[in-house]
């Protein structure tokens, strides 16, 4: 059975220029697994433009979802590549008006399915002795902005995730790693006020927005580095300098 690479919220900004860059480097060796929530136009655009792929439906917020994700790809073949992308960013919540119910969504979307993804396609990849795992966490992980206390509390326990499984799963041959993008243009910064934008314009290096394409390159050479293990690479124009 094929190769597959998955990429979880295919049909946002990031995750479908890391799709179609994943697509070009593997030139027909791997079927891309795109999966999306509620964007069906995007992920169906985008697996028109990608020969072989095919699109997999799935809620990750819950744990039905996660296991739809996992038994869907299985079906189709073994996956040497898991790109956990899908993630949300609001409500934007002052530190002290942080409610529970979005710490729960919060969580359980950037950082309880990552973690019980890579448990059970972590499981699948050292069976078969390959793989690889990339994370896509954030800037925000190490910064602070208002709004973003439980966003930046997920990433940075994804960050730490992230290294705990390059720990136990190198010596099985998966490989685990992470990005961290800084303001990149895409649905998700896209409410950002100018006012906004312009301060956090002045805060990076290279003094602007990314494209997703910055990213999705950076993925690329994870997955191809093959001595690269637990690291966390920002893609974020110098903003964290
Ligand atoms: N844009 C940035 O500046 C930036 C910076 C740092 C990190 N990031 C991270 O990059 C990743 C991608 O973000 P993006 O900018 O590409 O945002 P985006 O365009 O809003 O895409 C978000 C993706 O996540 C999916 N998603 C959201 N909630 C979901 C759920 N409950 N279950 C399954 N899928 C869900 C969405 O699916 P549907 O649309 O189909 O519902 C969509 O495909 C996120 O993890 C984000 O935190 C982004």
């Amino acid at each position: 059975m094929a190769d597959i690479a998955v990429v979880t919220g295919a049909s946002g900004g990031i995750g479908a220029a890391i799709a179609k860059a994943i697509a070009e480097k593997a030139e027909g060796q791997m079927r891309l697994a795109l999966h999306y929530r509620g964007n069906r136009g995007a992920a169906e655009a985008l697996s028109a433009e990608l020969p072989g792929s095919f699109l997999i439906h799935a809620d990750l917020g819950s744990d039905e979802g996660r296991k739809a994700l996992l038994s869907a790809v299985l079906k189709e073949g073994s996956p040497y590549i898991l790109i956990n992308n899908a993630g949300i960013d609001k409500p934007h919540e002052p530190a002290l008006m942080i409610q529970e119910s979005s710490f729960d969504s919060i969580i359980d979307v950037n950082l309880r399915t990552p973690a019980f993804l890579m448990r059970d396609f972590g499981k699948e990849m050292a069976s078969s002795g390959s793989g690889v795992i990339i994370n896509v966490s954030s800037i925000l992980a190490r910064k602070a902005l208002i709004g973003s206390a439980l966003y930046r509390a997920s990433k940075a326990a994804l960050e730490e995730l992230t290294k705990q499984f390059a720990a136990e799963l190198g010596p099985r041959g998966v490989r685990v790693n992470a990005v961290a993008p800084g303001f990149i243009e895409t649905a998700m910064t896209a409410s950002i006020p100018e006012e906004i934008r312009g301060k956090i314009r002045s805060e990076i290096a290279l003094g602007g927005f990314g494209n997703p394409g910055a990213v999705a390159q950076a993925v690329c050479h994870l997955i191809e580095n093959e001595y690269i293990n637990g690291a966390v690479i920002p893609v974020d124009g110098g903003m964290s300098l």
